[in-house]
């Protein structure tokens, strides 16, 4: 390697992470100040060329200015979810408390499969975990934190498998065995059941009503018919919310059914269950104590960086049936020392429990819940704006933080809409299929998304589709 008294010692970070913070404070500013698009629409191939990437992996040793000038691009190309215009996707704002917690991870670099590589990052994970377990109302649960929602949702499933199966792990699933879920679930569900060797064929749709949500008077027809054909239930799973729409399926009911048929109840409550945290909001979640399974994000509507999500059980003993048989888990024990890998699917894990604890000691709870309320009562303050304009047809009240629109115009133009917008420098939104047609999609996830972006949202938005159907049409 070349001498060059540039290159960053790393035994010295210090020089360098100073003008990295620089960097970083000038990104925030802009970003919340609206001064550079939300999003950057490129392939990767492009970015990849932009940032001269090519050129970093050469070999050779790159000094500090040439590190800084990419830490600068790559600040430059990202997409800026601190803008008050970014309405996309179920990504939160995070507090830069969080991603100082990911800094301490990163320099400890305690990945802790076992307790001893980790104590204290484990400990974090204990704490979080006893508070999550609080705020759903179980006294004497369980559970483990994620690298995300989809891991999260197949450790429950798992779980529920190993009940419903005991033999699972060594014999595989029964192939008359089926998964029920409303066909509005996450991927990650149907994912799920190709994983663990169900099929997807054997996800069953629970019927639902027009809104999406779950009937349960149909789920209590359709577990009885499942009886009487002889297919046994590995797990019933119900929204708290949905992705597409942000609505709630009616947990009490459902937990009622499902009690009757005696079959595990899963809640995917990776966007939704922070409404618990709320007074205000936390009765959509009614009756969630009665599932077997929640699955919950941090990273959506907790203020924390990505990724930091858990999977939490009604019963302790469940969290270690998802990977391991019931043998194994007794002879960890038996040396004395719970091993975490024993309930995870991963090995190594980050320390990711401080991007939530540090936030939710430095914030408290009581300002989390607030930001959160804040952000579904602009979904609300949008909706009203919506039904007021004879410009758009609206499908649903929100429930969440997500609202559905779109203005009378050809499904085909719902995404020409969305890219004018995006490459107009105005708001980032997504869009969703519902209810046959497509719409545009407002995921409002940043507390400074305020009134005014939401009235220059509905303008653009005008706007755009005036340009569009008229290129269309010439
Ligand atoms: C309801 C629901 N479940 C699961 C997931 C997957 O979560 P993650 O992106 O953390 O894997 C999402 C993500 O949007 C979701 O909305």
């Amino acid at each position: 390697m070349s001498p060059n008294s540039n290159v960053p010692d790393p035994s010295k970070p210090g020089a360098l992470g100073v003008e990295i913070l620089e960097r970083i404070e000038r990104f925030l500013q802009s970003s919340r100040a609206s001064l550079a698009p939300v999003v950057q629409l490129k392939h990767p191939r492009q970015a990849l060329d932009e940032l001269k990437l090519g050129k970093f992996l050469d070999g050779n040793a790159h000094d500090s200015d040439a590190i800084l000038s990419l830490i600068e691009n790559y600040l430059g190309a990202a997409t800026r979810v601190h803008d008050p215009r970014f309405m996309a996707h179920q990504v939160a704002v995070p507090h830069p408390i969080s991603a100082l917690g990911d800094l301490v991870h990163s320099v400890t670099n305690n990945g802790y499969g076992t307790y001893e590589m980790g104590p204290q990052a484990a400990a974090v994970e204990l704490a979080l975990v006893d508070w999550f377990l609080a705020k759903i109302g179980w006294s004497e649960g369980g559970g483990l934190l994620t690298h995300g929602g989809s891991l999260a949702n197949l450790t429950a499933l798992l779980g529920a498998r190993a009940q419903a199966f005991p033999d699972a792990w060594q014999r595989g699933v029964p192939p008359e065995a089926v998964l029920l879920a409303p066909t509005v679930s996450h991927y990650s569900v149907e994912r799920t059941a190709g994983i663990m060797g169900l099929g997807t064929d054997s996800v069953v749709a629970i019927p639902v009503d027009s809104l999406g949500k779950v009937i349960p008077e149909q789920l209590d027809s359709v577990l009885a018919r499942m009886r009487k054909e002889h297919r046994p239930v590995l797990a019933v799973v119900a929204n708290a919310c949905a992705t597409a729409t942000g609505l709630y399926d009616p947990l009490a009911e459902i937990v009622e059914v499902c009690r009757r048929h005696q079959a595990w109840l899963h809640i995917d409550g990776c966007h939704g269950a922070s409404a618990l945290i709320s007074d205000k909001y936390r009765h959509y979640l009614k009756g969630i104590e009665g599932a077997d399974s929640v699955s919950w994000d941090a990273h959506k509507l907790l203020g924390t960086s990505a990724l930091c999500a858990a999977v939490l059980f009604r019963e302790e003993k469940s969290v270690y049936r998802s990977f391991h048989q019931e043998e194994s888990y007794l002879s960890g024990n038996a040396a004395g020392e719970e091993l975490p890998f024993l309930r995870s699917l991963e090995c190594t894990k980050s320390g990711l429990g401080l991007r939530l604890f540090l936030v939710l000691a430095s914030q408290g709870v009581g300002k989390i819940a607030q930001d959160l309320e804040y952000m579904f009562q602009s979904a609300r303050q949008l909706h009203s704006m919506l039904e007021a304009s004879d410009d758009y047809e609206v499908p649903f009240a929100p429930q969440t933080n997500i609202v559905l629109f779109r203005p009378p115009v050809a499904d085909e133009l719902i995404e020409e809409i969305r890219l004018d917008l995006i490459q107009g420098g105005g708001a980032y939104l997504s869009a969703a299929n519902f209810a046959g047609k497509r719409w545009l999609r407002a995921c409002i996830m940043n507390p400074a998304t305020d009134a005014l972006t939401l009235e220059r949202l509905l303008a653009d938005v005008i706007a755009s589709a005036s340009v569009c159907a008229k290129r269309r049409c010439c």
